[in-house]
This record gives structure tokens, sequence and C-alpha cells, in this order.
């Protein structure tokens, strides 16, 4: 019998993961809290929240116990002329902690269906009334997921190279930084007057994936209330921010102007089980309405509100509106900007930025900050071998933990990256270009 790591690479194709000259994947037998065991029994701790998705730490025993009488009473049910109390629970504690234009629940299964979903809704509610509008606004070096609808609203770089020729037409506006907004705006204007655009798409406050680049909350308002003075729809696509991860429930409770449609997902499940969630207002919904069953909306997964999911998002909600939660993401933050002072003088540090329990920063590379940069290759195994699992963008270095992180494994992490700063004018990098 061969190692469980020979039959991985015999059986398996991993994500976003190069097929040659990688290190193969660790075996992780069990997490708990925000530790991770290797089968060697390596404790890892995951600084990223396994890609942002757990927000109250691995293994939850609350958590575990609501799959198991969950699944004891009712496992799944088509959700097409069937319904249920979890899924029915889950709708309405949603709309209660969403912004008060929220007023459906559509459920999918990840976060790519579920900005596939806003964007077929949007694009369906205008075609419903027969209103000619067919253009999209998104941001430029924004991450929608990896399906073909989410990817045509994403940056086009090497990710989607390969499949640029079948993504349909998107207006991009370049990314905000705070020389660029006046020009950002005028060319945004500009689109949204032409009164074609549909809907305008974007990841509010921050874009995690090119980096976790911040900008302006004050034009992202300005552009919001613009789409919607033009008829236009606007699409929060919160399956990064959701959930507590910018300090407050979700990045649009730090706007005045009100998305019309929000999509969510990772901290909805606490990182537990997949699923996808896209939220609208009524009006949106009212374009559905109809005994015409051409304006039916045909979207469907065979997993659509499966119970158990749905429970479990449930008991993710019960622990998320605790004191205790949010007290550990005020002092995730606070420690978070403690530690920005710290290294916000260093050699080696650019642009370091704390946004509710997100810390990131730039390593300070001769070459350029995109997700190619070689720093990458270098720095995963270096906080693997630390005992962290730091997944970093690129030369952008980022932590993104469980809420329930203590004091002491923060510390740990910051002190384990101080030294690395130290020590990496010392280290020789070989380039793997
Ligand atoms: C903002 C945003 N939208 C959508 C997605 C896609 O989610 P999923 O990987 O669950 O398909 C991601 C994933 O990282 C994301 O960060």
């Amino acid at each position: 019998m061969s190692s469980w790591e020979e039959q991985d690479e015999a059986y398996i194709w991993h994500p976003f993961t190069p097929l040659k000259g990688m290190d193969q994947p660790l075996l992780i037998k069990k997490a708990e809290g925000v530790y991770l065991f290797t089968e060697s029994d390596q404790k890892i701790i995951d600084a990223i929240s396994s890609w942002w998705v757990n927000i109250h730490g691995h293994s939850h025993p609350y958590i575990a116990e609501v799959i198991h009488n969950q699944a004891k009473i009712l496992e799944h049910v088509i959700f097409a002329g069937f319904t249920h109390k979890p899924a029915i629970t889950l709708a309405k504690r949603l709309l209660e902690i969403l912004p008060d234009n929220q007023s459906k629940v559509f459920f999918s299964d990840n976060g790519s269906t579920a900005v596939e979903v806003a964007i077929k809704m949007a694009f369906q509610y205008f075609h419903n009334q027969g209103i000619e509008k067919k253009r999209i606004i998104a941001i430029d070096g924004a991450y929608h997921g990896d399906t073909f609808g989410a990817m045509s609203v994403g940056e086009r770089g090497p990710f989607s190279e390969p499949f640029n020729s079948y993504l349909f037409d998107v207006d991009f506006v370049d990314f905000p930084t705070p020389d660029r907004e006046e020009e950002v705006w005028n060319h945004f204007q500009t689109l949204i007057q032409t009164g074609e655009v549909a809907a305008f798409i974007f990841e509010p406050i921050v874009q995690g994936a090119s980096g976790m680049r911040v900008y302006s909350k004050a034009l992202l308002d300005k552009m919001i209330g613009l789409t919607q003075e033009y008829n236009a729809i606007c699409i929060a696509d919160e399956v990064m921010t959701g959930f507590g991860r910018l300090g407050t429930l979700f990045a649009a409770d730090q706007l005045s102007n009100t998305p019309d449609i929000f999509c969510l997902s990772k901290g909805l499940t606490a990182g537990t089980m997949a699923m996808g969630v896209t939220t609208c207002t009524a009006e949106i919904q009212s374009a559905y309405r109809s005994s015409d069953l051409m304006k039916t909306f045909f979207h469907g997964h065979s997993f659509t509100a499966n119970p158990i999911t749905c429970a479990v998002a449930n008991a993710s909600l019960d622990l998320l509106l605790t004191e205790e939660c949010e007290s550990n993401r005020q002092r995730l933050n606070q420690r978070h900007t403690d530690f920005l002072e710290r290294i916000k003088g260093h050699d080696m540090v650019r642009n370091p930025r704390v946004m509710g329990t997100i810390i990131a920063f730039e390593l300070n590379t001769e070459r350029e900050t995109s997700y190619f940069n070689e720093a990458r290759h270098h720095l995963y195994p270096y906080f693997i071998s630390k005992g962290l699992l730091i997944r970093p963008l690129g030369n952008v270095i980022y932590l993104i933990p469980p809420y329930i992180i203590s004091d002491e494994d923060l510390e740990f992490i910051y002190s384990t990256i101080l030294t690395f700063l130290d020590e990496y004018q010392s280290m020789s990098f070989q380039s793997i270009d």
C-alpha cells in the first residue's frame, strides 16, 4: 500500500496548484480551534481561516452537535416544491441582520454561485420588464469567483487568460487608488450616464484576492448612489467581507447607500460546509412575480438550501451574534493595530493596513506587487516550517484568522513575522521564474 501522500498524487487534482515543482500537500488528520494537526503531529496555526471561511475555529463542538442532530432528522430534500424549517429560519435571520432593504434570500452552493445568481438576477430583472440594459460595471483587480459569469466580472489576467475569449463584455473602471479617485469617478459617471448599465458589482471597501487592497468608502458610496439614480442594480459581493470580517457584520454597514443585492458565503457557515446566498430587494423580486412562466428565475442547484448546511449557518449565527464574538473581533482589530505600529517603520514593509479583523502589508521586494511575485513561493514554506499557515498573495502578507484566536497565538504569529522581516534581507531567495 502506498503512502497517503502517494495516493493523493495518484488520484487528486488540487485547486490553484501547479502540477509540477510544488511540494506535496500536507496531510491533515484533525483540526481544533485555530490549529491544524498534520499526520506527523505538526501543529499549524490557521492564520488565514482556511481560505477566509472559518470564523469560529475548526471542529467547533456546538456546530458538530448541530450537524449530528440535523442529520438524524432531515439530511436533504429537493428545494423546488418543498421547504424546511432550517432554511426558513436562516433566511429570516439573515434578513434581520442585513440592511433593511433586503427582502428575499436565494440559496446556492458557494461564493461563485452566489455571484452567478446575482448577475443573472440583475440581468433578468430588466429582461422581464422589456428594458434594454445590457452592460455591467466592475472594478479592475476584482475577484468574484471561478465560474464563467464570476470570471467575466473579475480581473482579466493570467488566471483568466485561457478563457478570455469566452467571457462576456464588462466595463472595468480602474482600481481607485487615492491618487486616481477623481479619474475613476469621472470614468464611472460616463459609463453610468449612458443609461445602458444594468449592474455595478464590487467587493465593498476591500478587494481580497487582488491583495487585500482597500479603497475609499466615500467614493464607493457615491458610485452606489449614482448607479441607483440611473436605475441600475448595485451588487455587493460580501463573500469575503460578510459576517464580521471588517468589524461590522457587513461591509455595507459602513456605507450610507445600500446595495440592492448581496452575495454571501465563506463565513456564512463558519467555514464548515459549502453554501452561497444571494439576497435582493422586494423591488427586484417583483419583476419575477408574473403568471407568465417565462419570467421565472430558472436557476437552481441539486443541493440548494441543504438542511444540514442551513442548520450549520444558523448555529454559526448563534455564535456570531454573541457579545463574546463581537468583543473578540474588536480585540483582534486592536492587536492588529498594535502590530501595525510595530512594523510600519520596517524597511521591508510597504503599505501596512488593518481592516477590521484583517491585517495586510506588502513585502518590499524589487519586483512589483502581484500574485506572481516570486516572494510567495518562499514565504509559504517558510511560515509552514514555523507552524503557521500564511498564504501570501504574491508579496502581500496578510492575516485573516478565526475570531477566536488567542492573544498568545497572535503574538506568536506577529513575532514570527517580525523575525522573518529581520532575516529577510540576509536570505538569498532564488527566483523560480
Ligand atoms: C469576494 C469573493 N467573491 C467570490 C469568491 C468565490 O467564492 P468561492 O471560492 O466560494 O466560489 C471569493 C473567494 O475567495 C471572494 O473572495
